[in-house]
């Protein structure tokens, strides 16, 4: 049971918000914070895969975490229908696909989508449960970067400099708003198998190429990081605040 910030003691079970709730982490996320007792509002491009995502009490929103507009119309849905946010995790995120390679051949039409989603995103997103959250007394805001935050995905500089931005953003809200009682922690996950991913897991050379680098000798499956998600969220750990959890099978300690 999250005891961050659960100031008014309402006794009902803390409300999270999951962005990006629709597939891989985020829906395996979904799966273990409903089974944890928590209600779920999921925000995510498809709106009907957030509604199922969200379990039979949730709510399910079709909204661009890019947009403002659409963000500030979801959130007002989410306060109408819960009153509160006790958890916010802000997991969706774009690679920029195959198209968004080399910093010289990505067009500046697909660098500032990948920013917009991947930073702007967990900006506004933050930006709209802040408020309740330093009314409330607390909250924990828990932003999916990557490895890519801290270590090079080669042919990937759009995508690293996205994360990066979203790792310092959540750094930066666990400096600023200590003090209301919010905590704010980065999950990195290394190469983990979703839709996001399954391309090059699908061809045998790129995927011993990706497993090559990794200690444990595999890539994540989505449950294996949700898992961490759902530690943070449980408000176990509740010393830990402006920290980047690597969920990467060794990655980054090689
Ligand atoms: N899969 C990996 O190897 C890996 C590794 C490190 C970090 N991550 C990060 O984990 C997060 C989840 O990735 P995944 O692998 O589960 O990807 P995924 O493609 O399976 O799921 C991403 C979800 O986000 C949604 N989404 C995308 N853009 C959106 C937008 N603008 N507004 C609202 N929803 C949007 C999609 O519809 C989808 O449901 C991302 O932030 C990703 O960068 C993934």
């Amino acid at each position: 049971m999250v005891d961050d910030g659960v100031a008014d003691g309402d006794g009902r079970p803390p409300v999270a918000v999951v962005t990006g709730g629709a597939s891989g982490i985020g829906r395996a996320t979904c799966a273990r914070l409903l089974a944890d007792g928590m209600r779920l509002a999921v925000l995510d491009l498809d709106g009907d895969a957030a509604a199922e995502a969200a379990g039979p009490d949730g709510l399910g929103l079709a909204a661009d975490v890019a947009e403002e507009a659409d963000v500030q119309r979801a959130y007002e849905a989410v306060f109408d229908r819960f009153g509160r946010v006790d958890v916010q995790v802000n997991n969706a995120g774009i690679h920029g696909g195959q198209a968004a390679t080399l910093l010289h051949t990505t067009s500046v039409e697909d660098y500032d989508r990948i920013a917009a989603v991947n930073s702007r995103g967990v900006f506004l997103c933050s930006k709209a449960v802040i408020p309740a959250m330093i009314r409330q007394g607390g909250g924990h805001i828990i932003t999916v970067a990557s490895v890519a935050a801290q270590i090079v995905f080669p042919g990937k500089a759009a995508y690293n400099a996205s994360k990066g931005a979203a790792l310092m953003l959540a750094r930066s809200i666990a400096v600023d708003y200590a003090a209301h009682g919010i905590r704010s922690n980065a999950v990195c996950p290394g190469y983990t198998e979703t839709p996001m991913t399954r391309w090059r897991m699908e061809i045998p050379e790129l995927r011993k190429e990706v497993e090559a680098r990794i200690p444990l000798d595999r890539v994540a499956q989505p449950d294996e990081i949700a898992d961490a998600i759902a530690v943070l969220a449980s408000g176990r750990m509740r010393y830990m605040t402006g920290h980047a959890l690597n969920v990467d099978g060794g990655w980054t300690a090689l």
